[in-house]
Formats: structure tokens, sequence, C-alpha cells
């Protein structure tokens, strides 16, 4: 024990602490085998997203509403309620707390559960309000986890057939009419029909008022701005020459 001298002693200390500092940083709570999972566009605001593929399944446009509608909800799979320690309201805690083996649907305990065979056990359970899932949302689940469980996202705009009766008329009856109409609307400003609305379009002052420009107050008035769908929709229908079709 000679050469253990205090100063070694502490220099050992300081190594053994460093040691255990750093295991901590490098060692957090990891499952093991827990591969991180890719997180593309999704968790990256303000990035344009690719037009939806027919082929793929996509995680926040169908299968986080499908498990929030489904699953995460009070009583069952919410963050509050966290049945079995499952929590199925986000990408991390679906992979996490729902065993999802990317690529691997047959070894995901999520599609274990809603394709079990055994009435005890099958998800969601029978008799409990939630309807069980359809052929196709055991399918999208299937898929989506077979092309990798990927936070994927798509944007699904379908901007091929724009319409005044089909798209723009119910957009604005949706959003704008509530205020833009009777005997005193706001603004002084009538939106109830084709001639109103498209009257505002060709003035320019509708695609304004929907982007917050020229000097418009942005609307719907105090309230979030339409979509980057609706406002493209709209300005498709502008384009077009704003037909009554
Ligand atoms: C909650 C009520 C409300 C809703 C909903 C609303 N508006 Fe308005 N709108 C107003 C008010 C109030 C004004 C007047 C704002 C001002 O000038 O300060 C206005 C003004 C406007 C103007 C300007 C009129 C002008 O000649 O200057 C346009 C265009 C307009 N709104 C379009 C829309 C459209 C399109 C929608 C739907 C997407 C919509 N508004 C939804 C309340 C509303």
């Amino acid at each position: 024990m000679t050469f253990l001298t205090p100063p070694k002693l502490a220099a050992a200390g300081l190594l053994l602490l460093a040691g255990v500092i750093s295991s901590c940083q490098h060692d957090p709570f990891i499952p093991d085998g827990w591969v991180p999972p890719i997180d593309p566009p999704v968790d990256s605001p303000g990035q344009p997203l690719d037009p939806c593929d027919p082929d793929s399944v996509y995680f926040t446009n169908t299968i986080l509403p499908l498990l929030n509608s489904s699953c995460a909800i009070p009583g069952c799979h919410d963050a509050g309620t966290a049945e079995e320690g499952i929590i199925l309201s986000s990408y991390s805690l679906i992979i996490n707390t729902g065993e999802i083996e990317p690529g691997d649907p047959s070894e995901s305990k999520v599609f274990e559960a809603i394709t079990e065979t055994d009435p005890d056990k099958v998800m969601p359970p029978p008799g409990s309000g939630v309807p069980p899932l359809t052929p196709e949302q055991i399918m999208d689940i299937f898929t989506w986890i077979q092309q990798g469980a990927l936070n994927n996202g798509c944007d699904g705009c379908d901007t091929t057939a724009v319409t005044f009766s089909g798209s723009i008329f119910p957009l604005v009856q949706t959003n704008c009419t509530g205020c833009h109409s009777g005997s005193s609307p706001q603004g002084g400003l009538s939106l109830t029909n084709y001639a109103q609305i498209s009257a505002a379009a060709n003035s320019g002052i509708l695609m304004n008022s929907l982007n917050g420009t020229g000097g418009i107050v942005p609307m719907p008035f105090n309230q979030p701005t339409l979509s980057d769908c609706a406002k493209r929709t709209v300005q498709i229908w502008i384009e077009d020459g704003a037909p009554n079709n």
C-alpha cells in the first residue's frame, strides 16, 4: 500500500468521481436494446412536409390521431391513467411504453394487443365503450410499424379539385360567415354567397385578410389563422379566376 500516498489517493478518488459522473452522463434511463427513433420532419416546425405517398402510413396524419381517439383517453392510456404503464399520447411514449419494435409488428406490444384473439386481452377492451378497431385501422398500424415506425408526417392537402361549392363556400361558412353576415356584418363585409365572396376575392381583400397582408387585419379576427392548406385552397381558386363551380 506504499504507493497510495494521500495525494495519489485523492487523485484516485477524483478519477473515480469523474468516472461516476461521466457514466451518469452516458447512461441515462434507456432500456436495453432501445434504438433512438429517427425524428424526421415533424419535429422541425416550419419545415414543409412532402406530399403524402399513398403507399406509406404516416405517424402524425394517421397513427397519432387514431391512438389518441381510441387509446390515449381518460381511464385508459392517457398520461393521467397510464394503465399498465402504457401511455399512447406522443411519439416517444408510444415507441417506448407501447414497446414498438420498428419493422416488426408481431414483436410490438401495441400491435399484439390490438390483434389479440382472447376477448379478455384484446384492445380496446370489448364493452369499454370504445369501438373495436376496424381492419383498416389495424392494417394502418401494422404498415406503419413495418415501415419503421417513423415519426413522420406528410402534406395531405388535396388541392387537385378546388371548387367554389365543394371547397370555398364550406370553408368560408365555417370560418367567416358567423361574423360576416346579418344586418350589420363585421367590417361592413358580408360573405354569405358567391357574389359577395368572389367580389372579396377579386378585389384582393379575401387573400389579404387570410394572410394579414395589405393593411388588412388578419382573419379570422382574433383567432388562429387558417391552415396553410386552407389558404392554398383559396389561393388556387382565386388563381383559377374565382369561378362559380
Ligand atoms: C370573430 C369575428 C370575425 C370572424 C370569424 C371573421 N372576421 Fe373578418 N372581420 C371582423 C372584424 C371585426 C373586422 C373589422 C376589422 C377592423 O377593421 O378592425 C373584419 C374585417 C374583415 C375584412 C376587411 C374588410 C374591409 O373591407 O376592410 C375582411 C376581408 C375579412 N374580415 C374577411 C374575413 C374572412 C375571409 C374570414 C374568414 C376566414 C373572416 N373575416 C372571419 C370579424 C371577423
